[in-house]
């Protein structure tokens, strides 16, 4: 009976309810943008640039081996890995401003797919950040 009220509890905590509603915001994404690819994938200049770009704004919430923080969600999930780059470009422009994740409209075009293009070199959970 202990075990099933903590298990209640454990599963109206904030993180869990978190947790169950994230990914909606793919739904929204209009086809024409889920469509678009990251014209700087693989290019080292970029990927280095989006590296800090996302040091600086993104791991006060989501960490520095992006496994998110308190609560947020882990950009190294099979969620964002099979999400298209386009669905990440769509996020990162408008964001989920009621769910806590802020819009990056303010940062250029080119550093977003930057940040995009850092984060599809990092390995899936369970595997070490390169250094
Ligand atoms: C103030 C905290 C905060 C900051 C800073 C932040 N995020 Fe987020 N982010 C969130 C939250 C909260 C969510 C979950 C939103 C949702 O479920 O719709 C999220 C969701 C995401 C998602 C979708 C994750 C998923 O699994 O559905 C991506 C991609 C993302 N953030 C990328 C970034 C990037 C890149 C940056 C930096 C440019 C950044 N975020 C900065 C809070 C933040």
């Amino acid at each position: 009976m202990k075990r099933f009220a903590a298990l209640l509890l454990l599963s109206l905590s904030p993180v869990a309810l978190l947790a169950a509603v994230t990914g909606t915001w793919l739904r929204r994404v209009p086809e024409e943008d889920h469509r678009r690819h990251d014209p700087y994938l693989g290019q080292t200049t970029a990927i280095a640039a989006g590296r800090q770009l996302f040091q600086h704004n993104c791991t006060p919430c989501h960490g520095f081996d992006a496994m998110g923080r308190y609560g947020r969600p882990s950009l190294r999930s099979v969620r964002i890995r099979r999400a298209t780059d386009g669905d990440l470009a769509w996020m990162l422009q408008h964001g989920d401003p009621f769910k806590g994740m802020p819009p990056w409209s303010s940062l250029p075009d080119q550093q977003r797919w930057q940040i995009i293009a850092y984060l599809r070199t990092l390995p899936p959970i369970g595997k070490p950040m390169p250094r």
